[in-house]
C-alpha cells in the first residue's frame, strides 16, 4: 500500500489534515518534523539555531530515504521545505495543499510563528512562498483547494484510503 505524502507551505494544514485521515482511514500517520525533533531532541527552531537550515535539510534527506525503504501505508505530513529541497515523490502519492499566503497568515498565531524559524519576517515568508508554489505544484500528483472544509479534502482523498 503507498504512502500518502502531503506538502505544502508552513501553517497550511498539512497535519491536521494528516491526523483526520489518520482518523478515518486507521492508516498510521508520521509527521517529519516531529519525528526529527524526536530524533534530535530538540525542537526544530532549536535545531536551525544551533546547525543551521542546511543541516535540517540534511536531516529531512534521511527521513525521505527511511520512508522510502521501510514505510509503507502511512500518511505522512512534511515540513513545508521538504518537498522544496528534495524530491519527495519516492516516498508515496504526493498530495499538494494549496493556500493563499493571506489565509495562512491569519490561521498562524504568535506561537506557530515563534516555532517557524523561517516565517519571523513577514515579506521573507512571502518571497519563499512565491519560490516554492510552482515546485510544490511539480512534485504534486495531486493539488487540492486546502482552503476548503477538512471534510471535503478527506473526502477527495478518500479513493486513495
Ligand atoms: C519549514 C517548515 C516547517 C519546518 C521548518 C522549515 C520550511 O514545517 O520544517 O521550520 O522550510 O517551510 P511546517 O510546514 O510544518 O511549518
Amino acid at each position: 500500500m503507498q504512502n500518502i505524502v502531503l506538502i505544502g507551505f508552513m501553517g497550511c494544514g498539512k497535519s491536521t489534515l494528516a491526523r483526520e485521515l489518520g482518523r478515518v482511514s486507521g492508516r498510521f500517520v508520521l509527521d517529519s518534523d516531529m519525528l526529527i525533533e524526536q530524533r534530535e531532541g530538540i525542537s526544530v527552531a532549536e535545531y536551525f539555531a544551533h546547525y543551521g537550515e542546511e543541516a535540517f535539510r540534511e536531516r529531512e534527506r534521511e527521513f525521505i530515504d527511511w520512508v522510502e525503504s521501510s514505510v509503507h501505508g502511512a500518511i505522512i505530513s512534511t515540513g513545508g521545505g521538504m518537498s522544496a529541497h528534495n524530491s519527495v515523490k519516492p516516498m508515496g502519492i504526493v498530495v499538494y495543499l494549496d493556500m493563499a499566503f493571506e489565509r495562512i497568515c491569519t490561521r498562524l498565531s504568535q506561537s506557530d510563528l515563534a516555532k517557524r524559524p523561517l516565517f519571523g519576517d513577514r515579506t521573507k515568508a512571502l518571497e519563499l512562498f512565491t519560490k516554492r508554489q510552482a515546485i510544490y505544484q511539480a512534485q504534486a500528483d495531486i493539488t487540492l483547494n486546502a482552503e476548503l472544509e477538512i471534510a471535503a479534502l478527506v473526502s477527495a482523498l478518500d479513493p486513495l484510503l
